[in-house]
């Protein structure tokens, strides 16, 4: 009877404590070599909410061909110059639908005035985002394909994207032998909350900083490679994992994570993603400093800046690989970055000149 009776507790107290877990069905994906424990985990209640709300906006109807072109109308469009006026028109509707649905037109033109004035800092942004935009999808096409990107990709409707990052000045530091903690033992939400460095972006996503844990020699020859950058590179991974929602074996076979020739592809597009972020907080936001007005910077005065969770946001793939550019390939890399490509070589436009 007393055994019965200790059996039910136990029961019990087994299901008190499962009950924390997720309740079935869990979904696994196996996405690299049999037995190697290489599968993505997912629970599809979770993940069923996070699908319905990256949904891409319905496409503006596109435009007839042909038309004179913008930069023979227009009086100071130097991105867009070589588009035709009906796509330029649709260009600047979609944007408006993609950054800054509630404000409108007013967001980056003053209402009334000469749209061509660049008098609000947000056209000066939103001219330096189309040149960044363009060089996303054309010179990065080994991180995001023939895909690509547009403005709605990071900015889901609002003016400034969900997902931005500067840099944490950390918390204050005694002086003395008691300084120097490395960044560690501030639980940040984007290193996991971990005893790992606060901070995965700045040395990793702007400053070239090498993302190693093994050594190149048989003993240790630095300090900062063999702890304190095995403790930055895990907090830079843990961001990745969280960015993309997925687990550290979409990109590596846990038995070695350093072994190349034991990844998944993954980890090379993954690769590249890193070098573009740095690239695109270095050309592109970073000279966007002065710009932008005060209340936009971070504590140190710095720019907000992009990481892998700007673009995808809890997804491997942002938008689900929705093909964003299909509807809009004059953001694609056929296109005429200041107006440096012939007219002709722009979907829809017009060769002939207007009268
Ligand atoms: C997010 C910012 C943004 C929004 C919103 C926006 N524009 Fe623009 N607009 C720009 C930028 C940037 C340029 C310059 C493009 C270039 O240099 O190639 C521009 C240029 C223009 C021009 C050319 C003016 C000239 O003579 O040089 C027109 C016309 C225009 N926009 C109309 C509109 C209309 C209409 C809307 C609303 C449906 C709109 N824009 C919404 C950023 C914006
Ligand atoms: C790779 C991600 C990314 C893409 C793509 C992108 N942006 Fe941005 N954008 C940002 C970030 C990051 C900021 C800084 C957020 C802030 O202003 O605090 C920003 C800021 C802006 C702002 C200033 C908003 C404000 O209120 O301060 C405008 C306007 C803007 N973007 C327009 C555009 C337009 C137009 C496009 C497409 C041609 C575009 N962006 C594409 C990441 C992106
Ligand atoms: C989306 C792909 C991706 C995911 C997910 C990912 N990593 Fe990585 N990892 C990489 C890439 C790419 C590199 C190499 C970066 C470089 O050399 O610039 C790397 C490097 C590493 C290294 C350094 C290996 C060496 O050469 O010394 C370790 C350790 C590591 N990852 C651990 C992890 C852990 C732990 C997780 C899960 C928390 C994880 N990774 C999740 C892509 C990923
Ligand atoms: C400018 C937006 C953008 C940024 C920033 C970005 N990505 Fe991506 N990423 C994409 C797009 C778009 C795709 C889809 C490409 C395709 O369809 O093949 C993608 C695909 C991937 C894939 C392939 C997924 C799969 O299922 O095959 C990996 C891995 C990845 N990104 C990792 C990263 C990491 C890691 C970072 C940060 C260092 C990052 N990305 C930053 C836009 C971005």
């Amino acid at each position: 009877m007393k055994n019965l009776f200790t059996g039910g507790l136990v029961a019990l107290l087994g299901a008190a404590l499962l009950s924390g877990c997720e309740k079935p069905p869990i979904d696994s994906v196996q996405n690299g070599f049999r037995g190697t424990g290489m599968v993505q985990v997912s629970n599809p209640r979770i993940t069923s909410a996070l699908d319905a709300a990256q949904v891409p906006p319905t496409a503006i109807p596109a435009m007839p061909a042909g038309g004179p072109l913008a930069k023979d109308i227009f009086k100071n469009v130097q991105v867009l110059g070589n588009l035709s006026v009906g796509e330029f028109t649709r260009t600047m509707l979609a944007i408006t639908a993609w950054v800054a649905p509630a404000q409108g037109c007013a967001y980056c033109h003053v209402t009334g005035d000469d749209l061509s004035i660049d008098k609000l800092y947000t056209k000066t942004v939103a001219r330096k985002m189309l040149q960044m935009t363009l060089h996303i999808n054309k010179d990065w096409q080994n991180h995001v394909a023939a895909t690509g990107v547009t403005c709605y990709t990071c900015h889901r409707g609002q003016p400034v994207p969900a997902k931005v990052w500067f840099t944490d000045p950390g918390p204050r530091q005694a002086k003395g032998s008691t300084a120097g903690s490395a960044g560690q033992n501030k639980p940040a939400i984007e290193a996991g909350l971990m005893a790992t460095p606060y901070d995965p972006f700045t040395p990793f996503l702007l400053q070239d900083t090498p993302i190693r844990v093994l050594g190149g020699t048989a003993l240790p020859t630095g300090n900062l490679q063999n702890i304190k950058q095995t403790e930055a590179t895990y907090s830079l991974m843990v961001h990745i994992s969280t960015s993309l929602g997925v687990n550290c074996t979409f990109c590596h076979n846990s038995r070695s994570f350093a072994a190349w020739d034991q990844s998944p592809p993954q980890r090379t597009v993954a690769f590249h993603a890193i070098r573009m972020a740095r690239d695109l907080n270095k050309t592109y936001m970073e000279p966007l400093t002065t710009t932008f007005p005060p209340e936009r910077l971070g504590p140190l005065g710095d720019v907000p800046k992009i990481s892998c969770a700007t673009c995808h946001q809890g997804q491997n793939k942002p938008l689900r690989g929705a093909p964003l550019l299909e509807d809009h390939p004059v953001l694609g890399p056929t296109v005429v970055a200041a107006n440096a490509v012939p007219a002709a070589a722009v979907a829809g436009v017009s060769t002939t000149a207007p009268k």
